[in-house]
Protein backbone atom coordinates (compact mmCIF):
# COMPACT_ATOMS: atom_id res chain seq x y z
CA UNK A 1 0.00 0.00 0.00
CA UNK A 2 1.27 3.46 -0.88
CA UNK A 3 1.97 6.01 1.99
CA UNK A 4 -1.43 8.32 1.88
CA UNK A 5 -0.47 12.22 0.77
CA UNK A 6 -0.28 14.00 4.11
CA UNK A 7 -1.94 17.84 3.79
CA UNK A 8 -1.42 20.00 6.22
CA UNK A 9 -4.64 22.81 5.92
CA UNK A 10 -3.56 26.09 6.00
CA UNK A 11 -6.58 27.17 8.26
CA UNK A 12 -5.34 30.94 8.50
CA UNK A 13 -6.44 34.27 6.39
CA UNK A 14 -2.77 35.28 5.78
CA UNK A 15 -0.01 35.00 4.21
CA UNK A 16 2.37 35.71 6.96
CA UNK A 17 0.30 33.57 8.78
CA UNK A 18 0.47 30.65 6.30
CA UNK A 19 4.55 31.22 6.28
CA UNK A 20 4.77 30.88 10.30
CA UNK A 21 2.76 27.10 9.90
CA UNK A 22 4.75 26.38 6.32
CA UNK A 23 7.91 27.15 8.44
CA UNK A 24 6.96 25.52 10.99
CA UNK A 25 6.73 21.71 9.69
CA UNK A 26 10.25 22.10 7.48
CA UNK A 27 10.31 19.85 5.24
CA UNK A 28 6.90 18.81 4.40
CA UNK A 29 5.85 20.07 1.33
CA UNK A 30 1.90 18.94 1.51
CA UNK A 31 -0.38 21.84 2.29
CA UNK A 32 -4.01 22.59 1.48
CA UNK A 33 -5.39 25.90 0.79
CA UNK A 34 -9.09 26.41 1.63
CA UNK A 35 -11.61 29.55 0.85
CA UNK A 36 -10.22 31.71 3.88
CA UNK A 37 -6.64 31.76 2.71
CA UNK A 38 -7.12 31.85 -0.77
CA UNK A 39 -9.44 35.05 -0.17
CA UNK A 40 -6.50 36.14 1.74
CA UNK A 41 -3.74 35.57 -0.69
CA UNK A 42 -5.06 34.99 -4.16
CA UNK A 43 -3.98 32.84 -6.85
CA UNK A 44 -0.50 34.68 -6.81
CA UNK A 45 0.29 33.57 -3.38
CA UNK A 46 -0.79 30.48 -4.39
CA UNK A 47 1.74 30.22 -7.64
CA UNK A 48 4.65 31.55 -5.42
CA UNK A 49 3.96 28.11 -2.87
CA UNK A 50 4.24 26.13 -6.74
CA UNK A 51 7.15 28.04 -7.65
CA UNK A 52 8.57 27.07 -4.37
CA UNK A 53 8.07 23.55 -4.79
CA UNK A 54 5.44 23.20 -2.27
CA UNK A 55 2.05 20.81 -3.52
CA UNK A 56 -1.15 23.19 -2.99
CA UNK A 57 -4.02 21.27 -2.58
CA UNK A 58 -6.58 24.00 -3.52
CA UNK A 59 -9.86 23.69 -1.29
CA UNK A 60 -12.39 25.43 -3.25
CA UNK A 61 -15.34 23.56 -3.17
CA UNK A 62 -16.96 24.73 -6.00
CA UNK A 63 -20.05 24.38 -6.81
CA UNK A 64 -21.77 26.50 -9.96
CA UNK A 65 -23.05 26.01 -13.88
CA UNK A 66 -20.39 23.95 -15.45
CA UNK A 67 -19.01 26.70 -17.89
CA UNK A 68 -17.91 28.42 -14.94
CA UNK A 69 -17.07 25.73 -12.85
CA UNK A 70 -14.93 24.47 -15.86
CA UNK A 71 -13.60 28.21 -16.49
CA UNK A 72 -12.23 27.95 -12.67
CA UNK A 73 -10.62 24.71 -13.31
CA UNK A 74 -8.72 25.72 -16.02
CA UNK A 75 -6.86 28.81 -13.90
CA UNK A 76 -6.81 26.20 -10.94
CA UNK A 77 -4.76 24.17 -12.85
CA UNK A 78 -3.05 26.93 -14.80
CA UNK A 79 -2.21 27.98 -10.78
CA UNK A 80 -0.24 24.54 -10.56
CA UNK A 81 -2.62 23.00 -7.99
CA UNK A 82 -1.71 19.44 -7.35
CA UNK A 83 -5.39 18.76 -5.79
CA UNK A 84 -8.85 20.88 -5.99
CA UNK A 85 -12.01 20.17 -4.70
CA UNK A 86 -16.16 19.83 -6.82
CA UNK A 87 -18.84 19.61 -5.24
CA UNK A 88 -20.44 16.30 -6.49
CA UNK A 89 -24.04 17.68 -5.75
CA UNK A 90 -23.73 20.42 -8.74
CA UNK A 91 -24.41 17.03 -11.06
CA UNK A 92 -23.28 15.40 -14.00
CA UNK A 93 -23.06 18.21 -16.79
CA UNK A 94 -20.72 19.95 -13.88
CA UNK A 95 -18.83 17.24 -12.90
CA UNK A 96 -18.00 16.44 -16.57
CA UNK A 97 -16.20 19.63 -16.83
CA UNK A 98 -14.28 18.35 -13.77
CA UNK A 99 -12.68 15.88 -15.07
CA UNK A 100 -9.47 15.79 -17.56
CA UNK A 101 -7.51 18.85 -15.39
CA UNK A 102 -3.40 17.13 -16.31
CA UNK A 103 -1.20 17.16 -13.30
CA UNK A 104 -4.39 18.51 -11.34
CA UNK A 105 -6.35 15.91 -9.79
CA UNK A 106 -9.97 16.74 -8.95
CA UNK A 107 -12.13 15.17 -6.27
CA UNK A 108 -15.94 15.67 -5.35
CA UNK A 109 -17.28 16.34 -2.08
CA UNK A 110 -19.95 13.92 -1.18
CA UNK A 111 -21.35 15.84 1.69
CA UNK A 112 -20.30 18.22 4.07
CA UNK A 113 -19.52 16.71 7.47
CA UNK A 114 -21.28 19.69 8.78
CA UNK A 115 -24.92 18.24 7.24
CA UNK A 116 -26.90 15.77 9.62
CA UNK A 117 -30.00 14.01 8.96
CA UNK A 118 -32.19 16.73 9.76
CA UNK A 119 -30.57 18.98 6.86
CA UNK A 120 -31.08 16.16 4.20
CA UNK A 121 -34.87 16.12 5.20
CA UNK A 122 -35.16 19.68 4.76
CA UNK A 123 -33.53 20.15 2.17
CA UNK A 124 -35.94 16.99 0.19
CA UNK A 125 -33.15 15.10 0.09
CA UNK A 126 -35.06 12.64 1.97
CA UNK A 127 -32.38 9.31 1.93
CA UNK A 128 -29.85 8.30 5.17
CA UNK A 129 -26.61 9.76 4.60
CA UNK A 130 -24.66 6.15 3.71
CA UNK A 131 -27.14 6.38 0.61
CA UNK A 132 -26.49 9.64 -0.33
CA UNK A 133 -23.29 9.36 -0.02
CA UNK A 134 -23.04 6.27 -2.28
CA UNK A 135 -24.89 7.97 -4.71
CA UNK A 136 -23.06 11.13 -5.11
CA UNK A 137 -19.99 9.11 -5.52
CA UNK A 138 -21.18 6.89 -8.31
CA UNK A 139 -22.14 10.07 -9.84
CA UNK A 140 -18.21 11.44 -9.22
CA UNK A 141 -17.09 7.87 -10.90
CA UNK A 142 -18.91 7.72 -13.83
CA UNK A 143 -17.74 11.57 -15.13
CA UNK A 144 -14.61 10.86 -14.73
CA UNK A 145 -13.29 12.40 -11.60
CA UNK A 146 -10.36 11.12 -9.96
CA UNK A 147 -12.01 10.38 -6.44
CA UNK A 148 -14.11 11.70 -3.68
CA UNK A 149 -13.99 13.79 -0.19
CA UNK A 150 -15.69 12.16 2.52
CA UNK A 151 -15.65 11.56 6.30
CA UNK A 152 -14.09 9.03 8.54
CA UNK A 153 -17.67 7.16 8.86
CA UNK A 154 -17.88 6.77 5.05
CA UNK A 155 -14.80 5.57 3.73
CA UNK A 156 -14.85 2.08 4.11
CA UNK A 157 -17.65 1.93 2.44
CA UNK A 158 -16.44 4.42 -0.31
CA UNK A 159 -13.65 2.26 -1.25
CA UNK A 160 -15.52 -0.69 -1.88
CA UNK A 161 -17.62 1.14 -4.29
CA UNK A 162 -14.71 2.44 -6.09
CA UNK A 163 -11.23 1.17 -5.10
CA UNK A 164 -8.80 3.05 -7.03
CA UNK A 165 -10.56 5.92 -6.57
CA UNK A 166 -8.33 9.00 -4.44
CA UNK A 167 -10.59 9.19 -1.35
CA UNK A 168 -9.64 12.36 0.68
CA UNK A 169 -10.67 12.41 4.33
CA UNK A 170 -10.72 15.18 7.02
CA UNK A 171 -11.85 14.70 10.70
CA UNK A 172 -8.77 13.05 11.74
CA UNK A 173 -7.44 12.72 15.12
CA UNK A 174 -5.11 10.86 17.56
CA UNK A 175 -3.71 11.97 20.97
CA UNK A 176 -5.70 13.95 23.07
CA UNK A 177 -7.39 16.56 21.00
CA UNK A 178 -10.93 16.43 21.11
CA UNK A 179 -13.31 15.98 17.50
CA UNK A 180 -13.76 19.74 17.64
CA UNK A 181 -17.14 20.12 14.98
CA UNK A 182 -16.54 16.76 13.22
CA UNK A 183 -19.18 13.92 14.09
CA UNK A 184 -17.11 11.53 13.09
CA UNK A 185 -13.23 11.35 14.01
CA UNK A 186 -10.84 8.83 13.05
CA UNK A 187 -6.80 8.33 13.67
CA UNK A 188 -4.71 8.80 10.53
CA UNK A 189 -3.39 5.44 10.41
CA UNK A 190 -6.36 3.78 10.43
CA UNK A 191 -7.95 6.24 8.01
CA UNK A 192 -5.32 5.09 5.27
CA UNK A 193 -5.64 1.21 6.16
CA UNK A 194 -9.21 1.47 5.57
CA UNK A 195 -8.65 2.95 2.21
CA UNK A 196 -8.11 6.75 2.64
CA UNK A 197 -5.28 7.69 0.01
CA UNK A 198 -5.09 11.61 1.25
CA UNK A 199 -5.49 12.91 4.88
CA UNK A 200 -6.29 16.32 5.54
CA UNK A 201 -5.49 17.43 8.93
CA UNK A 202 -5.52 20.83 10.20
CA UNK A 203 -5.87 21.74 14.29
CA UNK A 204 -4.58 18.68 15.74
CA UNK A 205 -1.20 19.99 13.82
CA UNK A 206 -1.70 23.57 13.59
CA UNK A 207 -3.26 24.61 17.18
CA UNK A 208 -0.69 22.12 18.83
CA UNK A 209 1.19 23.75 21.95
CA UNK A 210 4.56 22.46 19.67
CA UNK A 211 3.45 22.12 16.38
CA UNK A 212 6.56 21.16 14.88
CA UNK A 213 6.66 18.10 18.11
CA UNK A 214 3.08 17.07 16.88
CA UNK A 215 4.22 16.71 13.47
CA UNK A 216 6.73 14.27 14.56
CA UNK A 217 4.17 12.29 16.91
CA UNK A 218 1.92 12.35 13.77
CA UNK A 219 4.94 10.60 11.66
CA UNK A 220 5.75 8.14 15.03
CA UNK A 221 2.47 7.39 15.06
CA UNK A 222 2.47 5.93 11.91
CA UNK A 223 5.80 4.41 11.75
CA UNK A 224 4.66 2.66 15.03
CA UNK A 225 1.20 1.44 13.58
CA UNK A 226 2.62 0.22 10.38
CA UNK A 227 5.60 -1.64 12.26
CA UNK A 228 3.42 -3.22 14.52
CA UNK A 229 1.05 -4.70 11.58
CA UNK A 230 4.07 -4.95 9.17
CA UNK A 231 2.89 -3.04 6.50
O1 LIG B 1 -8.27 18.71 11.39
P1 LIG B 1 -9.29 19.83 11.34
O2 LIG B 1 -10.56 19.48 12.04
O3 LIG B 1 -8.76 21.16 11.74
O4 LIG B 1 -9.63 19.92 9.81
C1 LIG B 1 -10.29 21.05 9.30
C2 LIG B 1 -10.03 21.05 7.84
O5 LIG B 1 -10.72 19.95 7.22
C3 LIG B 1 -10.52 22.33 7.19
O6 LIG B 1 -9.51 22.78 6.30
C4 LIG B 1 -11.75 21.91 6.43
O7 LIG B 1 -11.94 22.62 5.24
C5 LIG B 1 -11.44 20.44 6.12
N1 LIG B 1 -12.66 19.67 5.92
C6 LIG B 1 -12.94 19.23 4.67
N2 LIG B 1 -14.10 18.54 4.44
C7 LIG B 1 -14.95 18.29 5.44
C8 LIG B 1 -14.66 18.72 6.74
C9 LIG B 1 -13.49 19.44 6.95
O8 LIG B 1 -12.16 19.44 3.74
N3 LIG B 1 -16.03 17.58 5.19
Amino acid sequence: MNRPNLWIALDVPTEAEAERLIAQFQPHRQFKVGLELFTGVGPHGVRRWVDRGLQIFLDLKLHDIPTTVGRALTQIKQLGAALTTVHASGGSAMLEEAHNMGETAVVAVTLLTSMGDDDLTRLGWGSSAPMLVSRLTSLAQSNGLSGVVTSAAEVEHVKQLWPDARIVVPGLRWGDRDADDHAHVLDPYHAWRLGATDLVIGRSLTEASDPGQAYHTLLTHFKENADAVGS
